[in-house]
């Protein structure tokens, strides 16, 4: 039973051989790669190496892709290792096909076509005929051996190909089949699809050719043209250049990707072999499927104008739904008047170089997208971007991960929109950047469910400390019902000037929450918030003491973490504060907000028990 080629090279592509072969073997890195001890024959030390696509035992010879793996490691049969991995990937096996052959047939004499129209579109730009075609391509800055190795070519007057190519056996239908040829309404051929262009071939993985683009010389509409969907062409699953660049990534190269072709040729001739581009469409998820299976985080360069943002925007939507802690995304902006070609024909390799350097991860990226041109957003605004910056990490599957951006992203909002009327400070605090690690989450469930609750409590009671803590709240794991007092919370302080538990309550009593804060507030607190005591008669300063004290518990190490990373900010940045000391001489401290923090670790380490 013949399975059909796109699907098998559809299935490999969505099995990633590590995780795959990760299973049931201990992988360790190998530079770019994995490596493991062969598991099809003893021995002690790793000579089986994993590559994106296939193994390989140095000790035993085997090698083998992902199919063959299981058929392997597990003894099953070509289409019970197929369906296996299918399930696996949630793919649908198609169902044998006579005409499945056929098409294989076909694909290879498209294949064949498509190398003679090849080297006929080569041999002109050397002509005669090719001469304004090859001083344009010169004039760009191509030297010889780019144009050769990107085998670029001239598409002639776009009347020759098929008296050219009728020797070999080619005819008109399958220079329609191919892309090369258009067809009318009645599906009568046309004429062919490119003349007085210069021609790009598209190569697939392996370099054979699967269809061509064509820009022409002067200000003509369309500048570029590209072949149709073919049997051998989907635009939206493969890339410009991608096995030219899959090689050089090999060799260490970066994976970058741009927009245009031009692009990806003048880069790899300034040194840059690791350049692809998407066809003409925007990049879609099989793309990215493409890109992270060379490399973990191949880099987005887009140009710098408003439909590069927008461009970049969507594709941090495409692939928030994909990340994994082993695939990210880093992002590269031009000036809004460059591309990677113009750059480097005007600044040079060293230029694009530096731009590359200056990539950023998809978070910054996300967060300047979200907040380009906004200066001092109003109460409603900033309630609607911190919003969408929580429900953007909600669409990364990985919880760890989510958790991870969901604080980075909050990080920089309240680094960058910080409410300065309470507590006007220098800087942002370091909270809680990575807290979130997968234990981080666990804790949480367990033992210190009560311990949230209590902090949401004194929240609740004693709204106006929020300001001073609202960074390392804003990061913490809640289950939803805290989640959502947090929000309400949040949402009301930003447009308060005054907070008291009054109006907080008020707020949340229109807002339907009344009955889940009165429940959360009626739980057990410590002494020095709850009992008995008259509320003013306490001083803010030990709410919030208290405060830490229950955060530090919950999550000792991020506290202690984010703590020394703000106690370094404030030795730099020179943000002390001078008091007069016990023998009447003046000296200086860390602010009071950081000297709480710093009292509360010091209790904890000491195994003083506070407030409890
Ligand atoms: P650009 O217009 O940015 O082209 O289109 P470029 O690469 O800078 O072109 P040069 O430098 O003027 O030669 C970027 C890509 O968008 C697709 C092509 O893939 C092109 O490389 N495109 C553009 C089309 O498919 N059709 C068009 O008419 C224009
Ligand atoms: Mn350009």
């Amino acid at each position: 039973m013949a399975i059909d080629a796109a699907f098998l090279d559809e299935l490999r592509n969505r099995t990633p051989l590590p995780s795959l072969i990760g299973r049931r073997n201990k992988l360790v890195r190998s530079g770019r790669n994995w490596k493991t001890c062969c598991p099809f024959h003893g021995e002690k030390t790793p000579s089986f190496y994993i590559y994106d696509d296939h193994f390989h035992c140095f000790g035993c010879g085997v090698h083998g892709d992902a199919i063959s793996y299981v058929m392997q490691s597990e003894g099953r049969s070509f289409p019970e290792a197929v369906e296996q991995l299918a399930s696996e990937a949630g793919l649908e096996v198609p169902k044998a096909d006579p005409r499945t052959e056929a098409r294989a047939r076909e694909a290879q004499s498209l294949g064949d076509v498509l190398g003679l129209v090849q080297e006929s579109y080569r041999r002109r730009l050397y002509r005669p005929e090719g001469r304004d075609g090859l001083a344009y391509l010169r004039g760009r800055g191509l030297t010889e051996q780019t144009i050769e190795r990107f085998g670029l070519g001239w598409s002639g007057d776009g009347r020759q190909l098929l008296d050219e190519l009728r020797p070999h056996g080619v005819t008109v239908e399958m220079l329609v089949r191919a892309g090369v040829m258009r067809v009318d309404e009645q599906g009568s051929p046309k004429g062919e699809l490119f003349f007085n262009r210069v021609t790009f071939p598209i190569r697939d993985r392996r370099g054979r050719i699967m269809s061509f683009g064509a820009r022409t010389l002067g200000d003509g509409q369309p500048k570029y043209l590209n072949g149709p969907e073919t049997a051998l062409f989907s635009k939206r699953r493969t890339l410009f250049n991608i096995d030219l660049a899959r090689e050089a990534v090999h060799r260490g190269a970066d994976l970058v990707v741009v927009e245009g072709y031009m692009d990806v040729i003048a880069l790899d001739q300034a040194g840059f072999g690791g350049a692809v581009a998407p066809l003409g469409t925007a990049m879609g998820e099989e793309q990215l499927e493409l890109l992270w299976r060379m490399s973990p985080s191949p880099i987005l360069c887009l140009d710098g104008d408003a439909a590069g943002a927008r461009a970049a925007l969507r594709v941090c939507e495409v692939s928030l739904p994909l990340l994994s802690p082993e695939r990210t995304i880093r992002f590269c902006r031009l000036d809004p008047k460059d591309d990677p070609d113009s750059l480097i024909r005007s600044r040079g390799p060293g230029a694009m170089r530096d731009v590359l350097a200056g990539a950023t991860s998809m978070a910054e990226e996300l967060f300047g997208l979200l907040t380009g041109g906004m200066v001092d957003p109003g109460p409603d605004q900033r309630a609607a971007l911190r919003e969408k910056l929580v429900a953007l990490s909600r669409l990364i599957p990985d919880k760890a991960l989510a958790s991870e951006y969901r604080s980075t992203l909050l990080d920089m909002f309240f680094e960058r929109f910080r409410r300065k009327k309470n507590f006007p400070r220098k800087g942002g605090e370091s909270f809680p950047l990575s807290s979130q690690a997968p234990g981080a989450m666990r804790d949480v469930e367990s033992g210190n469910l009560e311990r949230l609750n209590i902090m949401t409590a004194m929240l609740l009671l004693h709204p106006d400390i929020l300001p001073e803590v609202e960074q390392a709240y804003s990061g913490l794991h809640l289950s939803p019902e805290l989640d959502r007092l947090r929000a309400a919370l949040l949402d009301w302080s930003c447009q308060e000037d005054v907070l008291t538990e009054e109006s907080c309550m008020v707020w949340l009593e229109e807002h339907g929450l009344a009955d889940l804060a009165n429940t959360v507030k009626g739980g057990p607190l410590p002494r020095s918030v709850g009992d008995g005591k008259v509320k003013d008669e306490i001083l803010k300063v030990d709410v919030i003491e208290s405060w830490w004290h229950f955060y530090a518990l919950v999550n000792f190490q991020t506290f202690e973490r984010a703590l020394e990373e703000d106690v370094t900010k404030a030795v730099l940045n020179g943000d002390m504060e001078s008091f007069v000391d016990e023998r009447g001489e003046s000296a200086l401290r860390f602010p009071s907000a950081l000297m709480t923090r710093l009292r509360v670790r010091d209790a904890l380490k000491s195994g003083e028990r506070v407030g409890e």
